[in-house]
Formats: structure tokens, C-alpha cells, sequence
């Protein structure tokens, strides 16, 4: 959000979309809700970045972007070992890629990343492998644990890039009025 920092200047009615939002999620459940919101909102050339430590919850949220879009629940395997999952829904491409065993930005080019990007909509764990070689404008979900005596709760950090600041006011006036 775009404010004046000169204090005389007039008071903007806050129209900007929002970039920003932080929600916590108390059990999967929460997450998978999340995800299902996250798909209804999904378009091509979407790139969604998950970030977070191992156990952070990126492939259950993936997963569940992956199986609300998809309308049934599929088989939705982490790609850790193969890097790479497509799948091929009606009406949208989905790439699920996973870095984390990425040796270098150089082996990016091997993974197509680029054309899923052109064919559909791209999510990705451990996108900080990938360098600054993966586009800017992008939605940025970080999940953390930051209390080990609740395993299950998440705090989740999401940035809009350009192409998502709408769609982040969505989202946001749904975590606010729960379904
Ligand atoms: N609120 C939550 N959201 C997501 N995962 C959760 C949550 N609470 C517990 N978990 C568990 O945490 C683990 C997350 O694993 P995973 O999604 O594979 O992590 P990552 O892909 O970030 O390494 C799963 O075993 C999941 O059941
Ligand atoms: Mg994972």
C-alpha cells in the first residue's frame, strides 16, 4: 500500500489493492482452505512461490491449490525427487516444482519452468533456488511455525506482486469473513 509520507497532503481513500497479508492457519484444515481459495483465484502465467522450512506445510498447501482446481482428489505427490509435477486440468496447465534438490540455477533451464509459465500456472517450493531467474511479479507465501508447542497452527505471510494485487484484496476479504 502507497501512502504520502508528507502529513500536510490530503488523506487518500485507501483504494490501492493491498500487497501484503498475514493470516494464521490453526490446523491443515485451515490450509487446505486457504488452498482451495487460492485456486478459484489461479490464472495462467501465475507464478506462486511457497516459501518456509522443510515440514513448513508447502507441498499440503500446493496440494491443495492442485486438488480444488482440479475439482476431484487427485494423487498429488511432493516433487521433491522428480522436481517437476504437471498436471493437466480442464481448464489450466498446473506445474508444481519443488528446487530444494536443484543444483544450480544453470539445471532450471532442463526443467521448463519458462513454457509452464506460458502454458498454465506455475507453483514452486524453495523458489530462492531458482535465484532471480524466475519472474518478479508473483505471489510470495511464506509459512512458518513459530510455536513448537502448536504443531499444527501456521503463520503465513503472502506479497502481491503487480499481477496479484487484486486478487490479494479477495483473498483478504475472505480471510476476514470466513465461509
Ligand atoms: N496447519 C498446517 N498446514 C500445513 N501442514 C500442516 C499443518 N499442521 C500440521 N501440518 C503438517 O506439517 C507437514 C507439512 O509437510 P509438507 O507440506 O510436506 O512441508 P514442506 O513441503 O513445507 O516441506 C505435514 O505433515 C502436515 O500434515
Ligand atoms: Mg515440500
Amino acid at each position: 500500500m502507497c501512502r504520502s509520507k508528507d502529513p500536510t497532503s490530503p488523506t487518500t481513500i485507501d483504494t490501492e489493492p493491498v500487497d501484503r497479508l498475514e493470516l494464521e492457519l490453526s490446523s491443515p484444515a485451515a490450509t487446505r482452505a486457504l488452498g482451495g481459495r487460492l485456486a478459484a483465484l489461479l490464472r495462467k502465467s501465475d507464478l506462486i512461490a511457497l516459501e518456509g522450512e522443510l515440514g513448513a506445510g508447502k507441498t499440503e498447501l500446493a496440494r491443495a491449490v492442485i486438488r480444488a482446481r482440479a475439482g476431484v482428489p487427485l494423487e498429488v505427490p511432493s516433487p521433491t525427487f522428480t522436481l517437476v509435477q504437471r498436471y493437466e486440468l480442464p481448464d489450466l496447465v498446473l506445474t508444481h516444482a519443488d528446487l530444494y534438490r536443484l543444483g544450480g540455477p544453470a539445471e532450471l533451464d532442463e526443467l521448463g519452468l519458462e513454457e509452464a509459465l506460458e502454458e498454465g500456472a506455475l507453483l514452486v517450493e524453495w523458489p530462492e533456488r531458482a535465484g532471480d531467474r524466475l519472474p518478479a511479479d508473483r505471489l510470495t507465501i511464506r509459512l512458518a511455525l513459530p510455536d513448537p508447542s502448536r504443531p499444527e497452527h501456521r503463520v503465513v505471510r503472502i506479497e502481491a506482486g503487480p499481477a496479484w494485487r487484486e486478487r490479494l484484496v479477495e483473498l483478504a476479504r475472505w480471510t476476514t469473513e470466513p465461509p
